[in-house]
C-alpha cells in the first residue's frame, strides 16, 4: 500500500507494489574458457552440436559485468582444462553464513570439480567447509529463500542430501520433487525474487511437491512453459533487480508488475548445455 498526498488534507491509499530494495551481493563466477558439450548429462546437451567456446566467454563476461554495474561484487576461480561444465559455479557449494556445503556430483566426468571448489574456498578464508557424502549438486538444486532451503531431487541431488545439508548448515529444508528431465535442477525450474516472491514452473513438480509450493507461496509467479523452456526461471535476483535469458519475455513482463526490474541476458551459448544464468553464478552468503 502508497499513500499519495493530494493537495490540501486529502489523501489517497493505492495498491501499488511495495518498493523492492536490492542488496550488495557476493558472487562466484569461472569463466568457460574450457566450455564445451562432449558428454550428454541432461537433454539439452548434444555433443554432435558444435559449440563456440568465444561466445561463451563473451556471453559469460556480459553476465559477470551486469552484475558489476549493478554494485555487486564477483569473485573469480580459475577454470581447470577438461572441465567444461566447471563454469556452472551453483554446482559446487551451498554457502550460508559463512558456511559451507561442498559438491559430490552425480555425473563422473563433472566429479573433479568438487575439489577445486573446496580449494577455492579453503583459500579464500573459509574456514567451516563441510563435503557431502551424498550427491548433492549443490545451488543446482538448494534454493536459499532467506528463511527456508528449499531443495530439489529426483534427477541429480540424492534425497539423503536433504538432510544431510539440513544438519550441516542448520537450515530447515524443504524437499521438492522434480519430474521432467528437461527441468533436472531445481534452478532451472524455480527462483527467489526476495523473502516474499518465487517464480517457478508448476509442471516440473511433482503433484505433492506443487502443492507444498502453493501453500508456502500462494501469491508465486507462475512460469508459462515458452518462458521455462528457454531456461527462463535460471534467473538471479538482488531483492529488485533480476537477471534473466532475454527470451523469458512474459516472465519478464510478470516480474515488472510486482515491482521489479527484470535485466535480460543473453546466454544462449551456455543453454547448448543446459545452463542460464544462475547456474554460471554461485552466491556467497557470509
Ligand atoms: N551441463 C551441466 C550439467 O548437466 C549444466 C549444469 C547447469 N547448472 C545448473 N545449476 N543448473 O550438469
Amino acid at each position: 500500500m502508497t499513500t499519495v498526498a493530494l493537495p490540501g488534507e486529502a489523501s489517497i491509499v493505492l495498491d501499488l507494489p511495495s518498493e523492492r530494495v536490492p542488496t550488495t551481493r557476493r558472487y562466484l563466477m569461472c569463466a568457460p574458457e574450457h566450455f564445451t558439450v562432449e558428454y550428454r548429462i541432461n537433454p539439452w546437451m548434444d555433443p554432435s552440436r558444435p559449440t563456440d567456446t568465444a561466445l561463451a566467454v563473451a556471453q559469460w563476461t556480459a553476465l559477470k559485468e551486469t552484475y558489476e554495474n549493478l554494485g555487486h561484487k564477483v569473485d573469480l576461480i580459475d577454470p581447470v582444462p577438461g572441465l567444461p561444465d566447471m563454469v556452472f559455479s551453483a554446482n559446487s557449494g551451498t554457502v550460508i553464513d559463512g558456511k559451507v556445503l561442498g559438491a559430490r556430483f552425480r555425473a563422473p566426468q563433472r566429479a573433479a570439480e568438487a575439489d577445486h571448489y573446496r580449494r577455492w574456498f579453503l583459500s579464500h578464508g573459509y574456514t567451516d567447509v563441510v563435503m557431502p557424502e551424498r550427491t548433492n549438486e549443490a545451488e543446482g538444486d538448494f534454493t536459499w529463500t532467506g528463511r527456508h532451503l528449499l531443495a530439489g531431487t529426483g534427477f541429480r541431488t540424492d534425497p539423503l542430501a536433504h538432510a544431510e545439508a539440513q544438519e550441516v548448515l542448520g537450515v530447515p529444508v524443504i524437499g521438492l520433487h522434480l519430474v521432467d528431465p528437461r527441468y533436472y535442477h531445481l534452478d532451472v525450474a524455480l527462483f527467489v525474487l526476495s523473502e516474499d516472491v518465487i517464480a517457478y514452473y508448476p509442471n516440473a513438480f511433482s503433484p505433492g511437491s506443487r502443492k507444498v509450493l502453493d501453500r508456502l507461496y500462494p501469491n508465486a509467479i507462475l512460469a508459462t512453459e515458452e518462458d521455462a523452456a528457454c531456461l527462463g526461471l535460471n534467473a538471479v535476483s538482488d531483492g529488485r533487480n533480476v537477471v534473466l535469458p532475454k527470451e523469458a519475455t512474459t516472465l519478464a513482463e510478470e516480474i515488472a508488475t510486482r515491482g521489479f526490474t527484470p535485466i535480460p541476458v543473453d546466454i544462449s551459448e551456455l543453454r547448448a548445455s543446459g545452463g542460464g544464468p544462475k547456474c554460471c553464478t554461485m552466491e556467497l552468503r557470509d
